[in-house]
């Protein structure tokens, strides 16, 4: 088991070194220009080990063979397809490249992207021996050494790569998959504060709300930048630059203030009912809050922020509070 590892492991490696090749070659020009056109510096794309993946069916497969490599073996790293009929296919096949690192740097798994609008957009390796979504977050094997207080967590690849190229080198990203407790747990280690810088859309909104109570489970100060009018962080630097973005972190959102504005959008607050309905919202969303003080300091900033009388949501937190235990 432990040999079968280190064995996908170099397996990976090697597949990661044929597709950087590619990508420098004549035949990866095309990828090449992709990440050009992504303003990816020939540093970037060296430091992130980006490749391109070609056209033939299983180059890729050929090639690993050759290096002596046999089909259990292959077959374990999740690179390629065993069919009966149409025989074994690399998985990867016109793509940009993006070799997925463990914090310890080891090539545990890939992701691929189009080269335009085709579906879909990205492709992952499965989940194999090495590689196990829940457990990994692509940027940690360089975040880890930024030593900063805290971690930017964004959605994808590109955005951690061009956080990393704008000099925002503590960014990583849970890649498509569900935040869980563990990558909040993984953050923990190396960081006091998780700062949410996810897409501006709804889905990214939505990703920020789930994630929020694994870190704080984790013990985790979270806060959360808004990338609007740009769709995300690689889009947001690229059009503002880096001190636009250093000056969202500056200013960016309390997690609690960013879950109140969230529940806001359901009530309409000139109505005297609805207001009412969110104000016993936001006395019951105070309850996490157990430490007094904290609570305290909550109350005050929710008050100020949304424009509540700070009496009646402590009369309304503490009434709360004593049908709470
Ligand atoms: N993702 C995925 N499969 C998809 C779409 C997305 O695994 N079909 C993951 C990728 O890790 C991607 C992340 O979710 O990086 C965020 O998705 P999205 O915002 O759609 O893509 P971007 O990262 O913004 O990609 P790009 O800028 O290249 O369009
Ligand atoms: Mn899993
Ligand atoms: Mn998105
Ligand atoms: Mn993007
Ligand atoms: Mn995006």
């Amino acid at each position: 088991e432990k040999d079968l590892k280190s064995k996908i492991i170099e397996i990976n490696t090697e597949a990661a070194k044929y597709y950087h090749y590619l990508l420098r070659s004549d035949r990866g020009k095309t990828a090449y220009h992709y990440l050009k056109g992504r303003e990816l510096s020939d540093e970037t794309i060296v430091k992130f080990g980006l490749g391109y993946s070609d056209k033939y069916s299983n180059n890729l497969y050929q090639y690993l063979r050759s290096k002596g490599y046999n089909d259990t073996e292959l077959k374990e790293t999740g690179l390629f397809t065993f069919d009966e009929v149409r025989g074994v296919n690399d998985k990867f096949w016109n793509r940009v490249m993006f070799p997925i690192m463990d914090a310890n740097n080891r090539v545990i798994a890939f992701g691929g992207r189009v080269m335009g609008d085709g579906k879909p957009k990205y492709l992952n390796s499965p989940e194999t021996k090495v590689f196990d979504k829940s457990r990994n977050l692509y940027g940690l094997n360089v975040a880890r050494s930024a030593r900063k207080d805290y971690m930017l967590i964004c959605e994808g690849y590109m955005d951690v790569i061009s956080l990393h190229q704008a000099g925002f080198n503590n960014a990583v990203a849970a890649l498509g998959t569900a935040f869980t407790s563990r990558h909040a747990s993984l953050i923990k280690r190396y960081a006091k504060e998780a700062v949410l810088t996810f897409d501006s859309d709804e889905a990214g909104i939505k990703a920020a709300l789930r994630a929020i109570p694994y870190l704080r489970e984790s013990g985790l100060a979270i806060k959360v930048l808004n990338m609007k009018p740009y769709k995300d962080p690689d889009e947001f630097i690229k059009n503002m630059g880096r001190e636009a973005y250093e000056e969202r972190i500056k200013t960016a959102t309390n997690f609690f203030i960013f879950q109140v504005d969230n529940e806001r959008k359901n009530y309409d607050l000139n109505d005297p009912q609805e207001k009412t309905a969110f104000q016993n919202k936001v006395a019951e969303m105070l309850l996490v809050f157990k430490d007094e003080l904290e609570r305290e300091n909550y109350i005050d900033s929710v008050c100020r922020t949304f424009n509540i009388s700070k009496d009646g949501l402590s009369r309304l937190v503490k009434k709360k509070a004593l049908n709470y235990v």
